[in-house]
């Protein structure tokens, strides 16, 4: 049986990646995660009295703990989604970003080039290290064009910023250390369990609440959207069968301005939510995000030709899952929106965290 250790297993990508690993297959996970306000447990329920899956609280910038972790569990591979995701955050606040994103990276690479180098050589020959990053590495587009892998990086925010330094980190680990590193770049995604700070649940949960749908400048801005479930997919790919030092970008050809996100989301509501019908009169534009990256673009061809990967999604099949995922899983939205999920989670782990 493998052992995937899993970083950010708790965030919104990470949950899905654990519970795909969980229920499609006989890995076991180990979920490393620090549990911030973006960590959610519950996310986890319907696998955590899974044997196969294992919860470890910690944070990716304590050296001996990341050590003590991959001693006590020897993975055959370990995929890195623990990160702070969030631009206006980043903008508002960067330090998280440089901390976790940049240093948590260093330290989660120095502690497993140690575990790695000290296996034996078929253990070593066949170890992964799958970083997973973002496509704002590459900038922002103009009206054409798409990301490729040979795209240079241009980040403009603190986040993207620190995306691209542990991007070059992973690449250097690589080259300089021999590590069998993959690194995958991916479009925005979107799908259950998503914090509701991000743009689609942020929309869902304030029309259903008659609040208004605040929209950064014109509502023109694009993004490439993919539904989170695919991406999982993806990575559960390249992790098998990607090659070594390589990168794959990942996106879903689903190019939307935010106002047509927006807009989509009030049509499907005003069909499943009558009650606030019609939902885009709560629409507002507010003031536009400082750096604001215009256009997002994902040509995802490397991955489809080389691994035979297409999503299974459409954006319109997507979009209305995720809206009716909201809408039937009011306990998650209340503990996420309410911050109860924290306490939830002192009174349920308290004793299991590290079992
Ligand atoms: P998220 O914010 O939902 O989850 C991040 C998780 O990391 C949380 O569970 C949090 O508790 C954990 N974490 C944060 N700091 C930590 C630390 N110091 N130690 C251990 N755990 C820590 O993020 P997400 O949207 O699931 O994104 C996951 C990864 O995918 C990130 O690396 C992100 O950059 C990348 N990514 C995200 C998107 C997207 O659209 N959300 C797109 C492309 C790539
Ligand atoms: P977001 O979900 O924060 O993802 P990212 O910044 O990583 O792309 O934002 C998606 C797009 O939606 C982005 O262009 C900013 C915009 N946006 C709004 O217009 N209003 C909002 O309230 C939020 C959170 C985002």
């Amino acid at each position: 049986m493998q052992t995937i250790l899993i970083t950010g297993g708790a965030g919104f990508i990470g949950s899905a990646v654990v519970r795909q690993f969980i229920n499609e297959t006989q890995c076991k996970v180990v979920n490393v995660d620090k549990l911030t306000y973006a960590g959610n447990l519950q996310s986890l329920a319907s696998v955590s009295d899974n044997p196969r899956y294992v919860f470890e609280q910690v944070d990716i910038c304590d050296a001996a703990e990341v050590a003590r972790v991959l001693r006590e569990h020897q993975p055959d591979a370990v995929m890195h989604l623990a990160a702070e995701s969030h631009v206006d955050r980043s903008i508002s606040g960067p330090a998280d970003f440089i901390q976790t994103n940049i240093v948590g990276t260093y330290t989660l690479l120095e502690a497993t080039r140690s575990y790695w180098s000290g296996l034996d050589a078929p253990r070593r020959a066949a170890f992964r290290f799958h970083h997973i990053s973002t496509d704002e590495v590459y900038g922002s587009l103009g009206e054409s064009g798409f990301f490729t892998e040979e795209t240079a990086y241009e980040p403009n925010s603190p986040y993207s910023a620190s995306k691209a330094s542990s991007d070059h980190l992973v690449r250097a680990w690589h080259h300089t250390y021999g590590m069998p590193v993959v690194t995958t770049n991916c479009s925005n995604n979107y799908g259950p369990y998503h914090f509701p700070e991000k743009l689609i649940p942020l929309v869902i949960l304030n029309a259903v609440n008659g609040k208004p749908l605040p929209i950064y400048g014109k509502g023109d801005n694009i993004r490439d959207w993919l539904y989170v479930d695919d991406h999982a997919r993806a990575l559960r790919l390249v992790l098998e069968k990607g090659k070594l030092g390589e990168t794959y970008n990942i996106g879903g050809w689903n190019e939307k301005t935010n106002l047509e996100v927006v807009q989509s989301i009030c049509a499907i509501l005003d069909e499943l939510h009558p009650q606030g019908a019609p939902h885009n009169k709560l629409i507002t534009y507010v003031q536009d995000r400082p750096g604001h990256d215009r256009r997002y673009a994902i040509d995802a061809s490397k991955i489809a030709k080389d691994l035979d990967w297409k999503p299974q999604e459409t954006f319109e099949t997507g979009l209305r899952k995720t809206v009716e995922w909201y809408l039937a899983n009011t306990g998650w939205v209340h503990g996420v929106t309410s911050g109860d999920y924290q306490h939830w989670v002192e009174k349920n782990y308290a004793n299991r965290s590290g079992a």
